[in-house]
């Protein structure tokens, strides 16, 4: 392959020969402090073919399939990922937090492999798979909660929280649906209707299903330490607009993913968890992006002792393939007739041996603890950013779901978005691939693989602070330019 630059892509240095960039990484694994220069922003090889990928993306795939970066994997192990041009890079996005047990573990190569062997697909309404029903009781087994529960197998977030919502209101006999601004719950119409973002997520695409109501989050960096008016404006919607006793089910991330990884105080899980026991609302906590591990628990609603009646996972369950579940009280899952749930492709048996092979993969390598650590590692070292870089104006996370908002002026909290948009260029041109969230695309989120060693953090965190470093010193023009 040719490279299209000066500079053949043979002679240029590949991303992950980081002798050169790498911190000075401890026996603790925190780096030592080093000069900014020591991650430099390196030229990506780029070849005729990869150009010519890009050209048909453009040509082949809608505008509305948004991608972060302008890079094609071509192999990815553990925490790194190789493009199709041989630059290897850092992935702290993790598949935006699937890929928690890291990419091609060999686990989950052999599970799938084994099972793809034996057979790929009978549909489970027509033969169920041994396997459905394995993970569907360990995922009753690892799921907070001390009930009988059972457990539907779906293939992404979205359908786990439509079939979610289906359940409660079956249960139920209700319709009414609370959900909360800043929320992200997928991109099919009711995920939509039950989705707090308006651009890009909402915009066109009304109208949205009927008697849903968004309510705000608890928000301690926008609203204050207890999070705002979150318990009033509760409150006074049961007054004005929908009776309690009138509500299904109420969906709630435990901590807001996509909206920025907002944290909320500690009594806002266990008061909505009140009052839906007090008023026979089911509370359904969406664990998708916050579980298999991520913020130190298994499931980040354990933090909060909170036990919900439908628990939604996805993402990480099965390391990448398509593979999501709604775990919950026995009772209110047998609510929907039989045939009422389901779907051609739901627990398919590969994408089942490859959750069956997660789960044994967290235990066997403590991937728990290691959020713990990595999340330590990473909010240790925003805090020092945040007291040298006036554009870091909130550090914030749980476990290894950690993040830093970019603001152009701390008073005012004004959003930094081409500063993010820009920060993640640098880092990616220094050989990480990072990703955004929040409502003004500010914050800067890391969702690296729990099998990321020491040294890869040490290094990803180097990379962010050089990138920091440039960034804060870019013109307004510069800006523009650099993403
Ligand atoms: C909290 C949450 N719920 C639901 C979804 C939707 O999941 P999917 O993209 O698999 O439909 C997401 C995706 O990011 C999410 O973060």
């Amino acid at each position: 392959m040719k490279a299209t630059s000066h500079v053949p892509a043979s002679q240029k240095p590949r991303l992950a020969n980081h002798s050169d960039t790498a911190a000075t990484t401890g026996h603790d694994g925190h780096s030592q402090p080093t000069d900014h220069a020591s991650a430099p922003a390196q030229s990506e090889a780029r070849s005729e073919a990869s150009e010519a990928l890009r050209a048909e993306r453009q040509r082949y795939v809608p505008r509305g399939v948004f991608t972060y970066h302008p890079v094609f994997p071509a192999s990815g192990s553990g925490a790194t990922i190789t493009d199709t041009d041989g630059n290897t890079y850092l992935d702290f996005a993790g598949g935006i937090g699937t890929m928690n047990v890291g990419h091609s573990h060999p686990a989950v190569i052999a599970a799938t492999q084994a099972q793809l062997e034996l057979y790929c697909h009978t549909c489970a309404h027509v033969l169920m798979p041994p396997l459905y029903i394995e993970l569907a009781r360990r995922l009753t087994e690892i799921t907070p909660g001390d009930f009988a529960k059972k457990t539907l197998l779906v293939n992404s977030g979205a359908e786990a929280v439509e079939n979610a919502i289906k359940i409660a209101r079956a249960a139920t006999g209700r319709t009414a649906v609370i959900a909360f601004e800043n929320s992200f719950h997928g991109r099919t119409n009711l995920a939509l209707a039950l989705t707090g973002k308006a651009r890009p997520y909402r915009a066109n695409f009304g109208p949205f299903a009927p008697d849903v109501h968004l309510v705000p989050y608890a928000d301690p960096y926008h609203y204050g330490a207890d999070g705002g008016p979150w318990r009033a404006t509760l409150e006074r919607f049961f007054s004005t607009r929908v009776a309690a006793d009138q509500v299904a089910a109420m969906i709630v991330e435990p901590v807001q993913g996509e909206g920025g990884f907002i944290v909320p105080p500690a009594d806002f899980l266990p008061t909505l968890r009140a009052i839906c026991s007090q008023h026979g609302i089911v509370l359904i906590i969406d664990e998708v992006q916050t579980g298999f591990g991520r913020t130190g628990r298994m499931f980040a609603v354990e933090h909060s002792g909170v036990e919900p009646d439908l628990l939604l996972a996805a993402k990480s369950l099965a390391a990448g393939l398509p593979l999501a579940a709604v775990v919950g009280r026995a009772e209110l899952m047998d609510a929907p007739l039989p045939g009422g749930l389901g779907g051609t492709y739901g627990g398919n048996p590969v994408a089942c041996a490859a959750a069956l092979a997660v789960i044994e993969v967290f235990e066997r390598e403590g991937l728990v603890e290691r959020a713990q650590r990595l999340g330590a590692l990473a909010l240790e070292r925003m805090r020092d950013w945040q007291e040298r870089f006036a554009l870091i104006g909130d550090v914030r996370g749980l476990g290894a779901m950690a993040a830093m908002e970019l603001v152009r002026d701390r008073e005012q909290r004004a959003p930094a978005a081409a500063e993010a948009a820009a920060l993640l260029a640098e880092a990616r041109q220094r050989g990480l691939i990072l990703i955004k969230a929040g409502l003004y695309d500010n914050v800067i989120r890391l969702l690296m693989p729990l099998v990321t060693t020491d040294e890869e953090m040490a290094r990803g965190l180097e990379i962010i602070e050089a990138s920091l470093a440039a960034v804060s010193a870019m013109s307004p023009a510069e800006l523009e330019a650099a993403h």
